[in-house]
Order: structure tokens, then C-alpha cells, then sequence
């Protein structure tokens, strides 16, 4: 199911890649795959891997007889993600629904997702589908972020984005920090039949290489892009804010925080 949140489309890929991803996922994405390649898995399923900053990871830190699977909802991210990898290196690339997966029952003995569960419309039913296609013992591992408190260049953007629409802000810059209430993440897991959860906070300090770059990831390489477009915006104009506003406010490194969750199937 497609919500204006999850439009990652058109020329947001290549964006997202080179804007956001250095200075937001590539960090996230080495700790990941490390957790998932400790589990030592045969067969994994990557959900919302979106240009593949996570599935590079996995695929070099994965035995080289494990099978790996990446999809995501939009194409367009995975057709960026699959220009990462040669032909022969064991990935395969499917356009899913992490809410509907077309994958069999106990097909895969890890399922990763990294910052992708706080697009998903409804969490219960993707709980539900990763636990399905998981075997017995089988890990689901994932990545949400932690609160605008916690991770402060998205609030800093988000005020900048309502400068320009006072009266009726893009709401993109809420979506991905308020999914991160630890009791209920647990109690959505236990529901779909997961027998333990554990979670851990993971902080860190990125630098910001270059404000320009990141500023642009963060207007033209995600969906805030069409709110800023419908509403009659320039983007270009809110990108010079929003890169005055991360200089001014940040400098030259920024805290970020994730939470990392680890559910067992039985
Ligand atoms: C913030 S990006 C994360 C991408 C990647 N995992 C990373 O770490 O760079 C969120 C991704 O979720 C995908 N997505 C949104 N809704 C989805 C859904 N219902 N099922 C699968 N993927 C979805 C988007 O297409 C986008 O690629």
C-alpha cells in the first residue's frame, strides 16, 4: 500500500542515495549487517531496502552461499540498489509489499529492515508477514529511528519546511521519528507470534560532510518533495533554507539516534 510517505519515486532515489545516505543510513547499515551476519543465516529477505545502502552491507558481511533477497515497495529505489552489485554476487531483487509478501511460509532464517517499519501503514499485518515467511528460530532484525528530541536535524527541517506553509506544514518530518515507543513495538511483536524481543538504543555522531549535499537529500530525496511541490513551493528555495538552517544549527557534526530491535520467532 502506497501512502504519500512512502512515494519514494521519480528523481528521489538518486538523491536519497547521495544526500541522505552518508550522512544518515551508512553508518546504521555496517552495525546491521554485522548483527545479522553474526546469526550466520542461509537465506535472507531484506524489506524496504530502498537503494541498497543496507543490502551492500549484508552482502559483504553474509557467507557467500547465503542467499539474499532485497525488495521494496518502489522500484525506482531498487533499480539505484541493484547498479551497487555485480551480476554473480548471489543478490536478487523483488518489487514487495512488506505488508503482503508473495514469499512461502518458513522461507528465510533472517528478515532485516532498516528504517523502513515507520512507513508501513499498517505494522500488525508486516509483523505478521515477516514472522510467516520466517523459520523456527528465525530473527527479524530491524532499524526505526528514535524521536525528533533525539535526532534534532529533523525537526530543524521540518521547522524550516513550515517557514515557507505556516499554515499547513508538510507532515513528512513527523512520520519516521514517532514510531519509537519501545512497550509498543514489543507488544505489536509478541502479538504476531514472536517469542522475545530485545531492543537496544544506538546513538551516534555523524559529520556532516557537506550541508549542501545533505540539505538536498533532505528536500529532494525523500517524499517531502511532492508536499513541497503541491502546496506551490520551489524546492530549490527551501533547500537553500534548509541548508542555512543545518550550518547554522548543527555546524559540522549532528547526534543521531536509532532504536534496534531483535524479535525471535519460536
Ligand atoms: C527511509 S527509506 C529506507 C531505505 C533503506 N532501508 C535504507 O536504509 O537506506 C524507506 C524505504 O521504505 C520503503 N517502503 C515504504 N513503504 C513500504 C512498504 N509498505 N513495503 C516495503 N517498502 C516500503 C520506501 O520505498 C523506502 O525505500
Amino acid at each position: 500500500m502506497a501512502t504519500q510517505a512512502s512515494r519514494f519515486i521519480g528523481s528521489i532515489p538518486e538523491h536519497y542515495d547521495r544526500g541522505l545516505g552518508p550522512h544518515l543510513f551508512q553508518d546504521y547499515a555496517g552495525d546491521l549487517a554485522r548483527r545479522v551476519a553474526e546469526l550466520a543465516p542461509t537465506a535472507v529477505l531484506e524489506l524496504a531496502a530502498g537503494t541498497g545502502i543496507l543490502s551492500r552491507r549484508l552482502r559483504d558481511a553474509l557467507a557467500e552461499d547465503c542467499r539474499l533477497l532485497a525488495s521494496d515497495l518502489n522500484p525506482p529505489m531498487l533499480e539505484v540498489a541493484r547498479a551497487k552489485f555485480q551480476s554473480g554476487e548471489g543478490v536478487d531483487f523483488r518489487q514487495a509489499d512488506a505488508m503482503s509478501l508473495a514469499f512461502g511460509d518458513a522461507s528465510f532464517d533472517v528478515v532485516a529492515c532498516q528504517f523502513g517499519v515507520m512507513f508501513f501503514p499498517d505494522k500488525q499485518k508486516s509483523y505478521a508477514e515477516a514472522h510467516r515467511v520466517l523459520r523456527d528460530q528465525g530473527s527479524y532484525l530491524f532499524s526505526v529511528w528514535d524521536s525528533w528530541a533525539a535526532n534534532p536535524f529533523a525537526q530543524i527541517t521540518h521547522e524550516a519546511l513550515k517557514s515557507f506553509f505556516p499554515g499547513n506544514p508538510p507532515g513528512f518530518y513527523r512520520v519516521p521519528f514517532e514510531y519509537c515507543d519501545v512497550e509498543e513495538i514489543r507488544g505489536q511483536l509478541l502479538q504476531a507470534g514472536f517469542a522475545e524481543v530485545t531492543t537496544h538504543t544506538l546513538p551516534l555522531r555523524s559529520p556532516i560532510r557537506s550541508a549542501r549535499t545533505f540539505a538536498r537529500g533532505l528536500v529532494f530525496g525523500n517524499p517531502c518533495l511532492e508536499e513541497i511541490t503541491t502546496r506551490g513551493g520551489e524546492p530549490g528555495r527551501v533547500c537553500a533554507a534548509v541548508e542555512k538552517a543545518i550550518r547554522e544549527q548543527l555546524g559540522a557534526e549532528m547526534p543521531l539516534q536509532a532504536l534496534v530491535v531483535h524479535a525471535r520467532k519460536e
